[in-house]
Protein backbone atom coordinates (compact mmCIF):
# COMPACT_ATOMS: atom_id res chain seq x y z
CA UNK A 1 0.00 0.00 0.00
CA UNK A 2 1.48 3.31 -1.08
CA UNK A 3 1.60 6.06 1.23
CA UNK A 4 3.08 9.73 1.85
CA UNK A 5 4.91 10.73 0.37
CA UNK A 6 4.03 8.60 -2.88
CA UNK A 7 0.14 9.60 -1.76
CA UNK A 8 -0.64 13.35 -1.20
CA UNK A 9 -4.15 14.16 -1.00
CA UNK A 10 -3.87 17.65 -1.43
CA UNK A 11 -2.55 17.62 -5.06
CA UNK A 12 -6.44 17.68 -6.08
CA UNK A 13 -7.11 20.17 -4.03
CA UNK A 14 -4.62 22.73 -4.99
CA UNK A 15 -6.77 24.78 -7.51
CA UNK A 16 -10.29 25.65 -8.02
CA UNK A 17 -11.00 24.19 -10.71
CA UNK A 18 -9.62 20.51 -9.65
CA UNK A 19 -11.54 20.77 -6.31
CA UNK A 20 -15.02 21.30 -8.27
CA UNK A 21 -14.11 18.09 -10.67
CA UNK A 22 -13.29 16.23 -7.40
CA UNK A 23 -16.37 17.51 -5.40
CA UNK A 24 -18.82 14.86 -4.47
CA UNK A 25 -21.79 16.81 -3.74
CA UNK A 26 -23.97 19.31 -5.84
CA UNK A 27 -26.19 21.99 -4.25
CA UNK A 28 -28.66 23.94 -6.74
CA UNK A 29 -31.84 25.54 -6.57
CA UNK A 30 -33.72 21.47 -7.58
CA UNK A 31 -32.99 20.83 -4.06
CA UNK A 32 -34.68 23.38 -2.17
CA UNK A 33 -38.62 23.30 -0.80
CA UNK A 34 -39.25 26.83 0.67
CA UNK A 35 -41.66 27.03 3.17
CA UNK A 36 -44.14 30.44 3.69
CA UNK A 37 -46.55 31.37 6.40
CA UNK A 38 -49.83 32.77 4.94
CA UNK A 39 -52.30 34.99 7.82
CA UNK A 40 -55.38 36.82 7.19
CA UNK A 41 -56.08 40.29 5.91
CA UNK A 42 -54.74 42.52 2.92
CA UNK A 43 -52.07 43.99 1.53
CA UNK A 44 -49.73 42.72 4.59
CA UNK A 45 -46.48 41.23 5.44
CA UNK A 46 -44.85 41.23 8.31
CA UNK A 47 -41.71 39.85 9.56
CA UNK A 48 -41.50 36.99 11.49
CA UNK A 49 -39.16 38.52 14.76
CA UNK A 50 -37.38 35.26 15.71
CA UNK A 51 -36.97 34.33 11.83
CA UNK A 52 -35.44 37.98 10.77
CA UNK A 53 -35.61 37.67 6.83
CA UNK A 54 -38.94 35.48 6.60
CA UNK A 55 -42.02 37.07 6.71
CA UNK A 56 -45.87 36.40 6.87
CA UNK A 57 -48.06 37.22 3.97
CA UNK A 58 -51.74 37.94 3.25
CA UNK A 59 -52.96 35.62 0.51
CA UNK A 60 -52.88 38.77 -2.05
CA UNK A 61 -49.30 39.55 -1.25
CA UNK A 62 -48.41 36.21 -1.97
CA UNK A 63 -48.09 35.56 -5.24
CA UNK A 64 -45.50 37.84 -5.93
CA UNK A 65 -43.13 35.79 -3.14
CA UNK A 66 -44.19 32.39 -5.19
CA UNK A 67 -42.93 34.29 -8.40
CA UNK A 68 -39.73 35.62 -6.87
CA UNK A 69 -39.01 31.83 -5.92
CA UNK A 70 -39.89 30.74 -9.54
CA UNK A 71 -37.36 33.50 -11.09
CA UNK A 72 -34.62 31.58 -9.04
CA UNK A 73 -35.30 28.24 -9.98
CA UNK A 74 -37.25 26.97 -6.72
CA UNK A 75 -39.16 24.15 -7.83
CA UNK A 76 -41.50 23.68 -4.70
CA UNK A 77 -43.00 25.64 -1.91
CA UNK A 78 -44.88 24.17 1.48
CA UNK A 79 -47.39 26.53 2.89
CA UNK A 80 -48.24 27.17 6.76
CA UNK A 81 -51.08 28.74 7.67
CA UNK A 82 -52.15 31.37 10.34
CA UNK A 83 -56.46 31.06 10.62
CA UNK A 84 -58.64 33.93 11.48
CA UNK A 85 -60.20 31.54 14.13
CA UNK A 86 -59.03 28.89 16.46
CA UNK A 87 -61.28 26.06 17.79
CA UNK A 88 -61.55 22.31 18.94
CA UNK A 89 -61.77 20.75 15.83
CA UNK A 90 -59.53 22.68 13.93
CA UNK A 91 -62.09 23.60 11.89
CA UNK A 92 -59.60 26.32 9.97
CA UNK A 93 -57.86 23.41 8.83
CA UNK A 94 -60.06 21.86 6.50
CA UNK A 95 -62.47 24.92 5.26
CA UNK A 96 -63.03 25.27 1.77
CA UNK A 97 -61.87 29.05 1.95
CA UNK A 98 -59.62 27.96 4.87
CA UNK A 99 -56.43 30.55 5.21
CA UNK A 100 -54.14 27.63 3.26
CA UNK A 101 -56.65 26.66 0.68
CA UNK A 102 -56.77 30.07 -0.04
CA UNK A 103 -53.11 30.07 -0.37
CA UNK A 104 -52.90 27.25 -2.53
CA UNK A 105 -55.25 28.58 -4.99
CA UNK A 106 -53.60 32.17 -5.28
CA UNK A 107 -49.80 30.33 -5.54
CA UNK A 108 -51.15 27.50 -8.07
CA UNK A 109 -52.89 30.79 -10.47
CA UNK A 110 -49.78 32.60 -10.16
CA UNK A 111 -47.07 30.48 -11.20
CA UNK A 112 -48.43 26.90 -12.32
CA UNK A 113 -45.62 25.26 -12.57
CA UNK A 114 -44.61 25.63 -8.77
CA UNK A 115 -44.87 22.41 -6.59
CA UNK A 116 -47.35 23.79 -4.01
CA UNK A 117 -46.74 21.33 -0.88
CA UNK A 118 -49.17 21.81 2.07
CA UNK A 119 -48.32 21.13 5.51
CA UNK A 120 -51.15 18.90 6.70
CA UNK A 121 -51.55 19.23 11.23
CA UNK A 122 -54.13 20.49 13.25
CA UNK A 123 -51.88 22.28 15.53
CA UNK A 124 -52.12 25.89 14.14
CA UNK A 125 -55.99 25.35 13.80
CA UNK A 126 -56.72 23.89 17.62
CA UNK A 127 -57.71 26.11 20.63
CA UNK A 128 -55.51 24.26 22.61
CA UNK A 129 -52.34 24.38 20.05
CA UNK A 130 -51.98 20.59 20.05
CA UNK A 131 -51.80 18.42 16.96
CA UNK A 132 -55.19 16.47 17.61
CA UNK A 133 -57.96 16.09 19.07
CA UNK A 134 -57.70 16.75 22.85
CA UNK A 135 -59.90 13.87 25.03
CA UNK A 136 -59.22 14.01 28.88
CA UNK A 137 -55.97 16.37 28.45
CA UNK A 138 -54.35 13.68 25.93
CA UNK A 139 -54.23 13.38 22.15
CA UNK A 140 -56.88 11.42 20.64
CA UNK A 141 -54.28 9.61 18.04
CA UNK A 142 -57.63 7.40 16.37
CA UNK A 143 -59.97 10.22 16.80
CA UNK A 144 -57.26 12.87 14.86
CA UNK A 145 -57.44 10.43 11.77
CA UNK A 146 -60.44 11.63 10.14
CA UNK A 147 -59.70 14.89 10.90
CA UNK A 148 -55.91 14.82 9.20
CA UNK A 149 -57.83 13.16 6.40
CA UNK A 150 -60.55 15.80 5.64
CA UNK A 151 -57.68 18.05 6.19
CA UNK A 152 -55.75 16.76 3.27
CA UNK A 153 -58.64 16.19 0.86
CA UNK A 154 -59.44 19.64 1.35
CA UNK A 155 -55.81 20.60 0.79
CA UNK A 156 -56.17 18.59 -2.53
CA UNK A 157 -59.14 19.83 -3.62
CA UNK A 158 -57.78 23.49 -3.36
CA UNK A 159 -55.12 22.27 -5.99
CA UNK A 160 -51.96 21.25 -3.65
CA UNK A 161 -49.66 18.99 -5.41
CA UNK A 162 -48.32 17.52 -2.61
CA UNK A 163 -49.63 17.19 1.05
CA UNK A 164 -46.80 16.68 3.51
CA UNK A 165 -48.51 15.06 7.25
CA UNK A 166 -46.53 16.54 9.95
CA UNK A 167 -48.80 15.43 13.26
CA UNK A 168 -46.99 12.02 13.70
CA UNK A 169 -50.60 10.25 14.78
CA UNK A 170 -50.23 6.39 14.17
CA UNK A 171 -51.71 5.20 10.74
CA UNK A 172 -52.32 9.25 9.92
CA UNK A 173 -50.65 8.04 5.94
CA UNK A 174 -52.82 5.25 5.69
CA UNK A 175 -56.03 7.19 6.83
CA UNK A 176 -54.96 9.83 4.44
CA UNK A 177 -54.28 8.05 1.37
CA UNK A 178 -57.30 5.87 1.56
CA UNK A 179 -59.30 9.70 1.77
CA UNK A 180 -57.42 10.69 -1.19
CA UNK A 181 -57.98 7.99 -3.37
CA UNK A 182 -61.60 7.71 -2.25
CA UNK A 183 -61.79 11.36 -3.27
CA UNK A 184 -60.59 10.92 -6.83
CA UNK A 185 -56.98 12.01 -5.74
CA UNK A 186 -55.24 9.04 -6.51
CA UNK A 187 -51.89 10.66 -8.10
CA UNK A 188 -51.91 13.54 -5.25
CA UNK A 189 -48.10 12.68 -3.30
CA UNK A 190 -47.53 12.24 0.21
CA UNK A 191 -44.73 13.86 1.72
CA UNK A 192 -44.42 12.24 5.23
CA UNK A 193 -42.86 13.68 8.18
CA UNK A 194 -41.97 9.94 9.04
CA UNK A 195 -39.11 10.88 11.13
CA UNK A 196 -40.26 14.25 13.12
CA UNK A 197 -38.65 14.41 16.69
CA UNK A 198 -39.71 16.33 19.71
CA UNK A 199 -37.15 19.22 19.00
CA UNK A 200 -36.67 22.72 20.37
CA UNK A 201 -35.37 23.94 17.62
CA UNK A 202 -39.34 24.25 16.42
CA UNK A 203 -39.54 27.20 19.07
CA UNK A 204 -39.54 29.93 16.29
CA UNK A 205 -41.64 28.31 14.12
CA UNK A 206 -43.79 28.12 16.96
CA UNK A 207 -43.92 31.91 17.25
CA UNK A 208 -44.26 32.27 13.33
CA UNK A 209 -47.28 29.84 13.47
CA UNK A 210 -48.65 30.75 16.70
CA UNK A 211 -49.12 27.48 17.14
CA UNK A 212 -47.21 26.57 20.72
CA UNK A 213 -49.36 24.00 22.86
CA UNK A 214 -50.91 25.73 25.62
CA UNK A 215 -50.06 23.04 27.87
CA UNK A 216 -48.33 19.67 27.78
CA UNK A 217 -45.67 19.37 25.05
CA UNK A 218 -45.59 16.99 22.28
CA UNK A 219 -43.57 14.08 23.25
CA UNK A 220 -46.19 11.82 23.25
CA UNK A 221 -46.48 11.44 19.54
CA UNK A 222 -43.15 13.37 18.11
CA UNK A 223 -40.21 11.09 18.59
CA UNK A 224 -37.65 11.14 21.46
CA UNK A 225 -34.19 13.08 20.46
CA UNK A 226 -32.35 9.91 21.77
CA UNK A 227 -33.27 7.44 19.21
CA UNK A 228 -32.50 6.33 15.66
CA UNK A 229 -33.34 2.86 15.60
CA UNK A 230 -36.68 4.53 16.26
CA UNK A 231 -36.91 6.91 13.39
CA UNK A 232 -36.01 3.47 10.64
CA UNK A 233 -39.54 1.84 11.81
CA UNK A 234 -41.82 5.38 11.37
CA UNK A 235 -40.36 5.55 8.09
CA UNK A 236 -40.39 1.91 7.31
CA UNK A 237 -44.46 1.92 8.04
CA UNK A 238 -45.10 5.18 6.49
CA UNK A 239 -44.08 3.60 3.60
CA UNK A 240 -46.05 0.37 3.94
CA UNK A 241 -49.02 3.01 4.18
CA UNK A 242 -48.48 4.76 1.23
CA UNK A 243 -45.92 7.16 1.76
CA UNK A 244 -44.42 8.61 -1.39
CA UNK A 245 -41.45 10.04 0.24
CA UNK A 246 -40.24 10.76 3.40
CA UNK A 247 -39.06 13.45 5.52
CA UNK A 248 -36.45 13.37 8.59
CA UNK A 249 -36.53 16.70 10.92
CA UNK A 250 -35.10 18.61 12.02
CA UNK A 251 -31.57 18.22 10.06
CA UNK A 252 -29.20 19.57 11.51
CA UNK A 253 -28.53 17.46 14.58
CA UNK A 254 -30.03 14.36 13.03
CA UNK A 255 -27.86 13.64 9.93
CA UNK A 256 -26.77 10.37 11.29
CA UNK A 257 -30.78 9.50 11.41
CA UNK A 258 -30.87 10.97 8.03
CA UNK A 259 -27.35 8.78 7.15
CA UNK A 260 -29.21 5.62 7.75
CA UNK A 261 -32.21 6.65 6.00
CA UNK A 262 -30.58 6.84 3.31
CA UNK A 263 -28.78 3.45 3.49
CA UNK A 264 -31.96 1.50 4.03
CA UNK A 265 -34.78 2.94 2.00
CA UNK A 266 -34.65 3.69 -1.62
CA UNK A 267 -37.24 6.84 -1.66
CA UNK A 268 -37.09 10.37 -1.98
CA UNK A 269 -36.25 11.73 1.39
CA UNK A 270 -36.29 15.22 2.76
CA UNK A 271 -34.70 16.80 5.31
CA UNK A 272 -35.82 20.23 7.16
CA UNK A 273 -33.68 22.82 8.01
CA UNK A 274 -36.11 23.94 10.92
CA UNK A 275 -36.49 27.85 12.08
CA UNK A 276 -34.25 27.46 15.21
CA UNK A 277 -31.34 26.38 12.60
CA UNK A 278 -32.24 29.31 10.92
CA UNK A 279 -32.45 31.84 13.76
CA UNK A 280 -28.90 30.55 14.61
CA UNK A 281 -27.50 30.94 11.91
CA UNK A 282 -29.26 34.62 11.62
CA UNK A 283 -28.72 36.14 15.25
CA UNK A 284 -24.55 35.25 15.01
CA UNK A 285 -24.35 36.12 11.55
CA UNK A 286 -26.31 39.79 12.90
CA UNK A 287 -23.70 40.10 15.19
CA UNK A 288 -20.49 39.58 13.02
CA UNK A 289 -19.85 36.18 14.66
CA UNK A 290 -20.44 34.14 11.24
CA UNK A 291 -19.95 34.73 7.62
CA UNK A 292 -23.65 33.50 6.50
CA UNK A 293 -23.05 33.08 3.14
CA UNK A 294 -20.74 30.36 4.09
CA UNK A 295 -22.31 28.62 6.79
CA UNK A 296 -25.30 28.34 4.97
CA UNK A 297 -23.81 26.78 2.17
CA UNK A 298 -22.02 24.09 4.16
CA UNK A 299 -24.52 23.47 6.05
CA UNK A 300 -26.70 22.60 2.95
CA UNK A 301 -24.12 20.72 1.45
CA UNK A 302 -23.85 18.98 4.29
CA UNK A 303 -27.45 18.22 4.71
CA UNK A 304 -27.39 17.10 0.95
CA UNK A 305 -24.32 14.66 1.85
CA UNK A 306 -25.79 12.78 4.61
CA UNK A 307 -28.83 11.56 2.03
CA UNK A 308 -31.52 14.46 1.51
CA UNK A 309 -32.52 14.76 -1.92
CA UNK A 310 -35.04 17.99 -0.45
CA UNK A 311 -34.08 20.39 1.56
CA UNK A 312 -36.74 22.11 3.30
CA UNK A 313 -35.28 25.67 4.12
CA UNK A 314 -35.82 29.10 5.00
CA UNK A 315 -32.42 29.87 3.37
CA UNK A 316 -33.92 28.96 0.10
CA UNK A 317 -33.86 32.07 -1.84
CA UNK A 318 -30.54 33.22 -0.67
CA UNK A 319 -28.95 30.05 -1.28
CA UNK A 320 -29.85 30.23 -5.09
CA UNK A 321 -28.53 33.75 -5.47
CA UNK A 322 -25.15 32.72 -3.32
CA UNK A 323 -25.21 29.54 -6.21
CA UNK A 324 -25.79 31.89 -9.08
CA UNK A 325 -23.04 34.12 -8.17
CA UNK A 326 -20.82 31.32 -7.73
CA UNK A 327 -21.03 28.89 -4.81
CA UNK A 328 -18.95 28.24 -1.91
C1 LIG B 1 -46.49 21.32 12.64
C2 LIG B 1 -45.14 21.74 12.19
C3 LIG B 1 -44.11 22.28 12.97
C4 LIG B 1 -43.06 22.56 12.09
C5 LIG B 1 -43.46 22.18 10.82
N1 LIG B 1 -44.75 21.66 10.91
C6 LIG B 1 -44.08 22.64 14.40
C7 LIG B 1 -44.29 21.64 15.45
O1 LIG B 1 -44.32 20.43 15.24
O2 LIG B 1 -44.47 22.11 16.59
C8 LIG B 1 -41.74 23.14 12.50
C9 LIG B 1 -40.94 23.74 11.38
C10 LIG B 1 -39.82 24.60 11.84
O3 LIG B 1 -39.47 24.68 13.03
O4 LIG B 1 -39.24 25.26 10.96
N2 LIG B 1 -47.50 21.95 11.94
Amino acid sequence: MAGFPTVRLRRLRMTAPLRRMVRETALGPDDFIYPLFVMPGKGRVEEIPSMPGQHRFTVDRLPAEVEEAARLGIPAVILFGIPEAKDELASGAYAPDGIVQQAIRAAKKAVPEMVVMADVCLCEYMSHGHCGVVRDGAVDNDATLDLLARTAVSLAEAGADVVAPSDMMDGRVAAIRRALDAQGFSLVPILSYAAKYASAFYGPFRDAACSAPAFGDRRSHQMDPANRREAMREIALDLEEGADAVMVKPALAYLDVLREARRRFDVPLAAYNVSGEYAMVKAAAARGWLDERAVVLEILTAIKRAGADWILTYHAKDACRWLAAGGC
